[in-house]
């Protein structure tokens, strides 16, 4: 495979979302068992929503994994402390008020993580921006939940310290902090179509917009290992959307689509393999050469994804129903995960 300098940066970008992944399912696991201690109707609904938010977010966060293109595993020292807070949030050696304590701080990690790698993905391309766009919710929503867990925390504290309840009015001031927040990020959410599950085309096109960005940061590069860089992402993607689509997508369509048409779909995808095979051999520095070779790709893609997007995603839509649909994207997500996966997993030493 192409290895470049550059690799390492989305390599570590690939690792940070694997944390973010191993400390979503610890906030998941928090919460579960938070719900069932807690002795307050209003704190209860709180953590049910998030919850709710959660196991969503969960799911938007193995969809930009995918997008991403790079399977990684979490950090060992995220690994380690994972461990650890799931040992101690089951033991009872922590009050509720403690072990919400330690929520409240799992959720600032993990919008401090998520925040970062937004900032790191506008330094290293478009196509990782795009790639984790739907971060922005994610992040958006780790913030209301923080903002909420500061009023729970007030409450279960003053509690606990003086049997007493404590002011009136924390909720009011809560409410007022998450308007804030969502000033400040609200933008993002506002056009937030996570709520609904992707079905086959929102996924595919995804793939395909991603693709399209590569090619047009390749060809504005006049670096020779910028343009490596973006070949070797290229050649990923590319490889993991094809053949995940071969796996399952291709099959399923052709009763419906037509033998002919989806042979051809076929035929494209193995000239497209050999177009990548040859770039590959071709060193980056003789860039004349190396851009027409991309451009000739790009040209090829380009004609494969217009009739994908028009009679085979119009097939689709013919022939199968919303959950059908759905469903076929799941296991297309899937599918690519594993592809990806023997693409090489990176891990931090
Ligand atoms: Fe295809
Ligand atoms: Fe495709």
């Amino acid at each position: 495979m192409v290895a470049t300098l550059d690799d390492t940066k989305r390599s570590a970008i690939a690792i940070k979302l694997a944390d973010m992944k191993a400390i979503q399912n610890l906030i998941i696991e928090n919460e579960e068992q938070l719900i069932r201690q807690v002795n307050d109707q209003e704190i209860a609904q709180r953590l049910r929503d998030f919850l709710e938010d959660d196991r969503k977010n969960l799911g938007v966060l193995e969809t930009v994994i995918g997008q991403y293109g790079i399977q990684a595993e979490p950090d060992n020292t995220v690994t380690q402390m994972v461990q650890k807070i799931r040992e101690l949030q089951q033991s009872s050696e922590l009050s509720v008020y403690e072990k919400v304590f330690q929520h409240e701080l799992l959720k600032h990690q993990q919008v401090m993580t998520g925040l970062t790698i937004h900032k790191a993905g506008q330094k290293v391309g478009a196509d990782v921006l795009l790639a984790i766009g739907p971060l922005n919710t994610v992040n958006f929503e780790n913030r209301a939940h923080q903002e909420q867990l500061k009023g729970v925390l007030e409450i279960l504290g003053v509690r606990e310290l003086t049997g007493q309840e404590a002011d009136q009015g924390i909720w009011a001031r809560v409410q007022d902090a998450m308007a804030a927040v969502s000033g400040v990020v609200g933008s993002a959410v506002t056009q937030n179509t996570d709520k609904k599950d992707m079905n086959i085309q929102d996924v595919i096109r995804l793939d395909h917009n991603k693709v399209n960005t590569l090619f047009t940061e390749l060809l504005a590069s006049q670096n020779p290992q910028k343009i490596q860089e973006y070949f070797g992402q290229i050649y990923k993607d590319l490889s993991a959307h094809a053949e995940a689509e071969e796996q399952v997508v291709y099959p399923r369509v052709r009763p419906f689509y037509g033998q002919n048409e989806t042979q051809e779909l076929f035929d494209e995808q193995a000239e497209m393999k050999k177009m990548l095979a040859e770039i590959q051999g071709i060193n980056p520095s003789n860039m004349d050469q190396f851009k027409g070779k991309i451009k000739q790709l790009m040209d090829a893609v380009g004609d494969h994804i217009r009739q994908e997007e028009s009679t085979m995603f119009a097939a689709i839509r013919n022939n199968l129903n919303t959950q059908q649909s759905e469903q076929l994207a799941t296991e297309f997500k899937a599918a690519k995960t594993q592809i990806q996966q023997k693409q090489g997993v990176v891990s931090s030493k």
